[in-house]
């Protein structure tokens, strides 16, 4: 049996939902079960509710299961609990999402959580796997409302390259160690796209797309923070993004790997392969 947690998000969903395609047996943790999807794509999954935050539903959704791919807004506490349930419920595998820069002396908050979390998880004792995706590329997402309205959209990235990888293929390379996990124990991937690209290639492609001039406006962190709590982003979220945009900006991000094609047997996506997938998505 496997457990996704964070299955309603980004990488989550989609991975449920390629694991279900399987056939494989596969619990989704879910802190709503209204928020499961409702169109067969995870037929034969177990829902099983749970909240990071409360342990007591954690060791029900953990019971009986051998693989655990642990995905989570990596608040520290919240994945060591989840952690902690497995090892007393006998999960046998954790497949973790991470951050390729997740150092303990980090800048950025969010990546020094992980490098704890990650240090928990090696003294667990349990096997493991981690997963560390560059930047995705569904993050765009976040700035469709602005795209909509006024044609453009900001961004503290300046000219940095990135290494944009589409969640899609975070969840297929996922999907692909959780189902099998022999032999990918203690490895570290890294998920990138096929392709280094900057915000000024994303609004190119954009402006393709949608047939229509769409600008990127570089602003500083700072202000990229304001315009990110102003949208409504807590304020730790808004300060670990703008931080690391601004590390974006000064080339942090500007790696690639074959690791996808080397977990899925096939090329990641393309920053045009997602734009046309979700072209109305900015319309
Ligand atoms: N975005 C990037 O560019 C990027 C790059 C590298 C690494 N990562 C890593 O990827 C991970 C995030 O993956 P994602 O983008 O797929 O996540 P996401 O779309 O932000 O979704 C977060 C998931 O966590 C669930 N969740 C939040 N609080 C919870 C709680 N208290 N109990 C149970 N579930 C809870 C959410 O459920 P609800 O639907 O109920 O809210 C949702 O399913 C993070 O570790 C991040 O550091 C992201």
């Amino acid at each position: 049996m496997i457990l996704v947690t964070g299955a309603t998000g980004k990488i989550g969903a989609e991975a449920v939902r390629l694991l279900a395609r399987q056939g494989l047996p596969t619990k989704a943790l879910v802190r709503d079960a209204s928020r499961a999807p409702q169109d067969g794509s995870w037929r034969g999954v177990e829902i099983a509710v749970g909240d990071f935050d409360r342990p007591g539903t954690l060791d029900a959704a953990l019971a009986g299961v051998d693989t655990l791919l642990l995905i989570s807004p990596s608040v520290p506490a919240q994945e060591i609990a989840v952690i902690d349930s497995a090892v007393g419920q006998g999960v046998q595998h954790i497949v973790k999402i991470t951050n390729h820069k997740a150092t303990e002396d980090s800048p950025v908050d969010r990546r020094r959580g992980h490098a704890r979390i990650e240090a928990h998880l090696k003294a667990s004792g349990l096997a493991y796997t981690l997963l560390a995706p560059n930047v995705l590329l569904q993050n765009l997402f976040r700035v469709a409302p602005m795209i909509k309205q006024t044609h453009g959209f900001v961004m503290s990235a300046g000219d940095g390259q990135f290494g944009a990888i589409d969640s899609r293929d975070v969840s297929a390379a996922a999907a692909a160690v959780a189902a099998d996990p022999n032999g990918h124990e203690a490895h570290t991937y890294l998920l990138t796209g096929p392709e280094l690209v900057t915000y000024a290639d994303v609004a190119a492609e954009l402006t393709r797309a949608l047939g229509q001039e769409i600008a990127y406006h570089r602003v500083t962190p700072h202000q990229h923070r304001e315009a990110m709590i102003q949208a409504g982003l807590p304020e730790p979220v808004a300060t670990s993004n703008a931080q690391a945009f601004g590390l974006i900006a000064e080339g942090d991000a500007a790696w690639l790997s074959d690791d996808i094609a080397t977990l899925t047997g096939r090329s990641p996506r393309t920053l045009r392969t997602f734009v046309t997938d979700h072209v109305s998505a900015f319309a």
